[in-house]
């Protein structure tokens, strides 16, 4: 067993007794009942399942959830998808990808709102030129899977944001 304290959506949760095979993913799922992360292929493989990790520096990055025990985030301060909207008002981002058609199944939708979150956080503190926007943006969102085949879709969503704010998120 381990003692877990962890910050979620600003919110603390914790401390308690988890066991230590239990993932991430099943104590955001099953225990606290955050159930808008979730579980695509189960192997670290699809990156439907990652959450922001905001490390104390300033920085943030996304990793999977579902073969990492919850253990490991002992401490961290983690953002969800539950996380996003606001006073009941949707993202930008969110925003984007209902009015581009992102999604159909939505069973990869955490993970590229998620990455794509941090992918603006980190351009508008360096932006990018406008002629590599688009590299920018596939670099950013490679690795997640999307079984409905929505990769163009999320890509002119987060074109989209940033285009609409050029003047913070381009050099
Ligand atoms: S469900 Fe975690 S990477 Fe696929
Ligand atoms: S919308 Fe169905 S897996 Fe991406």
């Amino acid at each position: 067993m381990t003692t877990l304290t962890v910050t979620i959506n600003g919110r603390a949760y914790g401390p308690r007794d988890v066991r230590d095979d239990l993932t991430m993913n099943d104590f955001l799922r099953e225990y606290l009942g955050m159930t808008g992360t979730k579980v695509g292929c189960g192997a670290a493989q699809c990156l439907s399942c990652t959450v922001i990790i905001d490390d104390p520096n300033g920085t943030s990055y996304t990793r999977p959830t579902c073969i990492v025990p919850a253990a490991s985030f002992d401490g961290k301060s983690i953002r969800t998808v539950e996380g996003h909207a606001k006073n009941g008002e949707l993202s930008v981002l969110q925003k984007a990808f209902i009015e581009h058609f992102s999604f159909q199944c939505g069973y990869c939708t955490a993970g590229f709102l998620n990455e794509a979150q941090v992918l603006l956080e980190r351009l508008a503190k360096a932006p990018v030129p406008r002629a590599t926007l688009e590299t920018t943006i596939a670099e950013a969102l490679d690795g997640h899977l999307c079984r409905c085949t929505g990769y163009v879709k999320y890509h002119e969503a987060v074109r989209a944001v940033i285009l609409a704010d050029a003047a913070r998120y381009l050099a």
